[in-house]
Parts: C-alpha cells; sequence; structure tokens
C-alpha cells in the first residue's frame, strides 16, 4: 500500500517545497520508499536535491505528462526518475512545465493527467493525502 502526499497551496513561500523534501528524507531514513514529484515550474525541490540549473534538464514531469496526454508509450518505472543519494527517488519539473499549464485547457479529463501516472506507479493501490 502507498501513501500519495499533496503538498500545495496558492500562496507563495509557506514552506511547500520545504515540507516536500523534509517529509521525503526523513520517510526514506525510516526505510521508505519515496519519490518525489516537484510539479512546479519554479524546479525549486529539484534544484534543492542538486540539480541547480533544472531548465537544462531534458526529461521531466512535463515529458511523463505530455506522453500521458498524447497516449505515447513510455516505461513508467524509469522514464526521467533520478535517484537521490539521500535514499529518496525525484522526478523533476522545470520551466516547460509553465507551457503545459496552457496546453492542459483544453485536454479532455486534464484533471486526471498526474493522477493516471500515479496511480500507474502505485499499482492502483494507495491512500491519499493533501495538505
Ligand atoms: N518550518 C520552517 N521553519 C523555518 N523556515 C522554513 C520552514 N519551512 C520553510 N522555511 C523557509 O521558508 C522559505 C520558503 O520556503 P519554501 O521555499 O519551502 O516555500 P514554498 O511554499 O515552496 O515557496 P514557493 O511558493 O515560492 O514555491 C525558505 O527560505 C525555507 O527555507
Ligand atoms: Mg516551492
Amino acid at each position: 500500500m502507498c501513501k500519495v502526499y499533496a503538498i500545495a497551496s496558492q500562496k507563495g513561500g509557506v514552506g511547500k517545497t520545504f515540507t516536500a523534501e523534509s517529509l521525503g528524507i526523513g520517510l526514506a531514513n525510516k526505510g521508505y520508499k519515496v519519490l518525489l514529484i516537484d510539479t512546479d515550474s519554479q524546479g525549486s525541490l529539484t534544484a534543492s536535491l542538486g540539480y541547480t540549473e533544472p531548465d537544462d534538464m531534458e526529461t521531466t514531469l512535463y515529458t511523463i505528462m505530455a506522453n500521458e496526454i498524447n497516449d505515447k508509450e513510455y516505461d513508467h518505472n524509469t522514464l526521467g526518475i533520478l535517484h537521490q543519494k539521500e535514499g529518496i527517488d525525484l522526478l523533476p519539473c522545470n520551466i516547460e512545465m509553465s507551457g503545459l499549464e496552457l496546453t492542459l485547457v483544453s485536454v479532455m479529463s486534464r484533471e486526471m493527467v498526474l493522477k493516471r501516472y500515479i496511480d500507474t506507479m502505485t499499482g492502483g493501490r494507495s491512500e491519499r493525502h493533501f495538505s
């Protein structure tokens, strides 16, 4: 059974990125398998985990979501996932995501695109927590 946590707030600078990173590393230290998904086009979580130039990265959450939208086949378990020395995995994000936000406006069931990816990664067995 997987647990999926979403950390979101429209308010800026309230500790979303810091909470995601700390929670992820803390859970990994306890022995859990953790995948952090950066969904912010600023790429702050990606940068704070050592990728200081996220906009230079070729494969990111944008790639995954574009594949999902276009029904393109890809290896869910490997594409874009970076293994961190902290014991966590990271799916990075960068400025390309801001373009995708516009594309999504006309995509059917756009609110399900990320869910489809997460459901595949968890085998559909997950508890969801939103904070
Ligand atoms: N619990 C905390 N105690 C002290 N400082 C914190 C805490 N959480 C976050 N901070 C600091 O507050 C600042 C903003 O945090 P963070 O970048 O995580 O916010 P954010 O909500 O992700 O911002 P943005 O909306 O820009 O993405 C950072 O300097 C971070 O180090
Ligand atoms: Mg942030």
